[in-house]
């Protein structure tokens, strides 16, 4: 309700908002508007009453809150379930024992900042409080254990979509997870999952994203960069986060019912490594050559010096 009230006051803009008129709309009573304004009030929210006009809110100042992610997801989105805390070491790890003790499918959990913020192949994952987001989406598609890693490209289509409506900044994806802006890391993924050998249980989607770093440390600053300081303005991150789960419902809806074939086409359309010389580094060994592009199940196909085509299902990938 209080996701609701806030809901009515952004839509309202920067007018007032009789408390009448909110009680109407909610069906309740206006001592329980008040109520709700005075908690959003706690949370920080600046929001004028003034006697026969209403409330006004004034700004939202970049806070990030439960309520306000919720209030601007749409209606019927495959993610109602929103999971907020201030400081955690992973969210990953909460979303894990949250998927474990059988929460629904598409739990989000989102901190303003981890301890522990884990990074693909065992590295650290710098996630500073009130600059980024940090959050993870609990999956249980009905899926071959096989095909989860396209989740990890579906997952990038729909954070580049979501940005580039937020921001306008051009993105490009690094095969398989990392989102580039003017060839620096704005935003990694990392897919976890947890399976029987004829069914995925739960798939554990971390999105660490870049938003307000004003700037990095000096052994960062030549391969990170932020919203911020690419836009250079900061970003609303409830607006960011509501864009990115909004965009991932429908194309995650589009994949569980034809597959693959149109998220494919999405994932081409920025992907940077295509018809490149790379460099592709895994636990099997290392193999540089051409980037053809990825096969119909989203592996990566590289052919190698001598004219070999290799299938890469998981590697780190350096541009030549
Ligand atoms: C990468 O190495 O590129 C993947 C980074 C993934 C970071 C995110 S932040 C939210 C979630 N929680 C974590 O501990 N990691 C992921």
């Amino acid at each position: 309700m209080k996701g609701k009230v806030l809901k009515l006051l952004r839509q309202n803009d920067s007018a007032f908002l009789s408390g009448e008129k909110i009680s109407n709309e909610l069906n309740c009573s206006r001592t329980a508007v008040w109520k709700h304004i005075k908690a959003l009030r706690d949370e920080g929210y600046d929001i004028i009453a003034v006697q026969n006009k209403g409330y006004q809110l004034t700004k939202s100042a970049y806070l990030l809150s439960e309520h306000d992610i919720y209030s601007r997801i749409k209606k019927n989105d495959l993610f109602e379930n929103v999971v907020y805390h201030n400081s955690v070491t992973s969210t990953q790890t909460v979303a894990q024992q949250l998927a474990n003790e059988g929460v629904s499918e598409g739990t989000v959990v989102v901190a303003d900042e981890q301890t522990g913020g884990k990074g693909r192949l065992g590295r650290v994952w710098d996630s500073e409080k009130g600059s980024g987001v940090w959050m993870s989406l609990v999956l249980k598609p009905q899926i071959d254990f096989r095909k989860a890693p396209q989740l990890t490209l579906l997952t990038a289509v729909a954070v580049t979509r979501a940005i580039e409506s937020v921001s306008g900044l051009p993105l490009s994806i690094k095969w398989p997870n990392d989102l580039l802006v003017n060839g620096k890391k704005l935003c990694g993924i990392l897919t976890e999952m947890q399976a029987d050998p004829d069914r995925v249980q739960s798939v554990i989607i971390g999105i660490g994203l870049n938003v307000n770093h004003g700037a990095f440390p000096e052994d960062l600053s030549e391969i990170a960069t932020s919203m911020n300081i690419e836009a250079g303005k900061p970003f609303n991150r409830a607006e960011v986060i509501a864009a990115i789960l909004n965009e991932f419902s429908w194309l995650y809806r589009t994949y569980l019912s034809q597959g693959f074939s149109l998220i494919k086409p999405l994932w081409e359309a920025h992907a940077v490594s295509i018809g490149k010389k790379i460099v592709a580094r895994s636990t099997a060994g290392t193999t540089e050559g051409y980037a053809l592009g990825i096969d119909g199940e989203g592996v990566l196909l590289l052919q190698d010096n001598q004219g070999e085509t290799h299938r890469i299902y998981s590697a780190d990938i350096e541009l030549k």
